[in-house]
């Protein structure tokens, strides 16, 4: 696209969002030029609060469906929309209702956490929901002396399992993206760049976490970088991530783990499709009304103790 092209695709962009009353945003692992015309970019939660905060009548969200369906649940008066409806997270697919529920019958008394990486239907089943930023703070306010089942994310769960030294029961689900991160990635770069930090993504190989410095959600890492004094850092995440912090740290050098842990599906958001998204007020995310209530409540809980 020309730069010419781009530019009126901007303007349209801002002058639709006005008509329309709708507010951007999108998640840190868009395409930076995805990020460049949001209202605000951030990590799940900073997002799902803002989507519960926001006057906007309309909320196009450039991430995947879970988030969109997260923000349509705490903001049921608006129309969100996702400006394609097959970014999906195949993470979120990964456990279902039905199966959650057996996991229940089979460990009655448990407390039952789902990672926001989840469909509404799952999260209607759960007793509170967390994100990478805040989980150990969730599970402190669980019940002592029971077991706690997680969904779906087994990286994640172990993680805070360890950290918060509680009984975990882990389903089998992890993200494709991370998992391409491996640990002789993370060898062969410390090697080379042995003045590095090294963070990672809690969703990565728990051999891969067991390398790093810190593991930290994609908010943390930005966090983290910007207090640092350290001057390079190996990033174990979505390749998206690099664009915010190099963007936001030009000073500061950002070597990722790999290039190959690309998320097709939030490469799927482009400017030209949001731009119809906002022509055609499309693709409009709703959660049916026999979930609502329950997985409002799970994801409330959780802005509550955040
Ligand atoms: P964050 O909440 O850390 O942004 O993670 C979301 C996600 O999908 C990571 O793969
Ligand atoms: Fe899902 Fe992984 Fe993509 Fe995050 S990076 S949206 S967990 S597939």
């Amino acid at each position: 696209m020309s730069r010419e092209e781009n530019d009126s695709i901007k303007e349209k962009i801002q002058q639709l969002k006005e008509m329309r009353e709708a507010i951007i945003l999108a998640h840190n692992y868009q395409l930076g030029e995805v990020q460049d015309i949001a209202d605000f970019v951030g990590d799940s939660l900073d997002l799902s609060q803002k989507a519960s905060q926001t006057d906007a009548k309309v909320i196009v969200f450039c991430g995947v469906h879970f988030m969109a369906e997260t923000a349509s649940l705490l903001s049921p008066d608006k129309i969100v929309l996702l400006p394609d409806e097959n970014a999906g997270c195949p993470m979120a697919e990964m456990v279902t209702a039905a199966e959650l529920r057996e996991m229940k019958k089979q460990h009655a008394g448990a407390s039952a956490v789902c990672y926001i990486n989840t469909t509404a239907e799952v999260k209607a089943e759960c007793d509170i929901c967390c994100t990478s930023s805040n989980a150990l703070k969730v599970v402190s306010t669980l019940p002592e002396g029971k077991p706690i089942l997680f969904v779906p994310d087994k990286y994640l769960g172990s993680y805070v399992s360890t950290k918060s030294g509680r009984e975990f029961v882990l389903w089998p689900g992890y993200c494709p993206t991370h998992q391409r991160i491996v640990a002789k990635d993370i060898v062969k770069l410390k090697e080379h760049y042995p003045e590095a930090k090294v963070i990672v993504h809690p969703e990565c190989r728990s051999e891969v976490v067991a390398l790093a410095d810190v593991a930290l959600g994609t908010g943390g890492m930005l966090r983290y970088v910007k207090e640092s004094e350290d001057d390079a850092f190996i990033i174990g995440t979505e390749i998206g991530m690099i664009y915010r912090l190099r963007k936001e740290n030009p000073l500061k050098r950002f070597i990722p783990a790999t290039e190959q842990a690309i998320c097709p599906n939030m490469k799927l958001i482009t400017l030209e499709k949001v731009l119809w998204s906002l022509e055609e007020m499309r693709f409009r995310v709703t959660v049916p009304d026999r979930l609502k209530d329950a997985a409002r409540e799970t994801v409330e809980k959780m802005l509550n103790v955040s």
